[in-house]
């Protein structure tokens, strides 16, 4: 494990962006797995800012998303799909294609999680994950609970979770949606490498909890100490030694 302590925001962001167009330089077909939440637009300001600058191309990359509500149209402004468009994908050269996001609309969600992990198969697997971190130490949308689920799933979600969520939908906690459909554990840990971001004090203790916590599906994120490559940047860091 790797852990970069970060001056600022936005120093977080622009080396966690270094990280990930490293691995697109270094591999232009990568399948890049995306998260969303307000951590990484820095970094997603970061790549498209490289992108027109001509530094940086997506045009061979193929994008997987972590996760995707349930029962918001996708053109819903705070589906996961809407907030990639807006952050990322209408700013950079990937082939839409080839942006990949659960279908939270779909008839089936069960049917429609397993189709996507065999997605995730077909497309030879995650080259590098790019993580969040919830407030209750969930990773995607995999919420503290008894055991890990390892195969892509549909969730309930948390109380802790949708208040988090609510100031994107006006603060109402009623217009958050209460299941959505997520990578599983073993989905997320079969990438070849994981960069999580985590930014603000009020997250450093939960960081901590998952680094160097037990390994429990009562904190989801202490399972990536089992990783092979991870990389953490966080600001500000909560004390431990690179
Ligand atoms: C949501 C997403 C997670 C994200 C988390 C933290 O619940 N499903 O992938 O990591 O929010 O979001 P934020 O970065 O806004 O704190």
């Amino acid at each position: 494990m790797k852990i970069i302590t970060a001056t600022d925001y936005q120093s977080m962001s622009r080396k966690a962006a270094q990280i990930i167009a490293s691995q697109l330089v270094l591999k232009e077909n990568s399948v890049l797995g995306l998260a969303t939440g307000s951590t990484p637009i820095g970094i997603y300001e970061q790549l498209a800012a490289w992108t027109k600058q001509g530094d940086l191309c997506f045009r061979n990359a193929v994008s997987v998303n972590l996760d995707e509500y349930c029962g918001l149209p996708a053109d819903h402004p705070e589906s996961y799909r809407s907030f990639m468009e807006k952050n990322l994908f209408s700013s950079i050269d990937l082939n839409p294609a080839n942006a990949h996001l659960p279908n939270g609309n779909a008839a089936d969600p069960n049917e429609e999680a397993r189709r996507y992990d065999g997605l995730v198969q077909e497309l030879g697997g995650v080259d590098l994950q790019l993580l969040g971190l919830g407030h209750n130490g969930h990773i995607g949308f995999n919420e503290p609970g008894e055991a890990f689920v390892m195969d892509t799933h549909v969730i309930e979600l948390s109380d802790k979770t949708r208040q988090a969520n609510a100031r994107f939908f006006g603060g109402d906690i009623a217009a958050v949606p209460s299941k959505a459909i997520t990578m599983g554990i073993r989905t997320i840990m079969n990438a070849n490498k994981i960069l999580l971001v985590v930014s603000g004090e009020e997250k450093m203790d939960i960081l901590r909890r998952a680094l160097e916590g037990p390994v429990t599906p009562h904190v989801p994120a202490s399972i990536l100490q089992l990783h092979k490559d991870l990389t953490v940047v966080c600001h500000p860091g909560y004390g431990r030694e690179q």
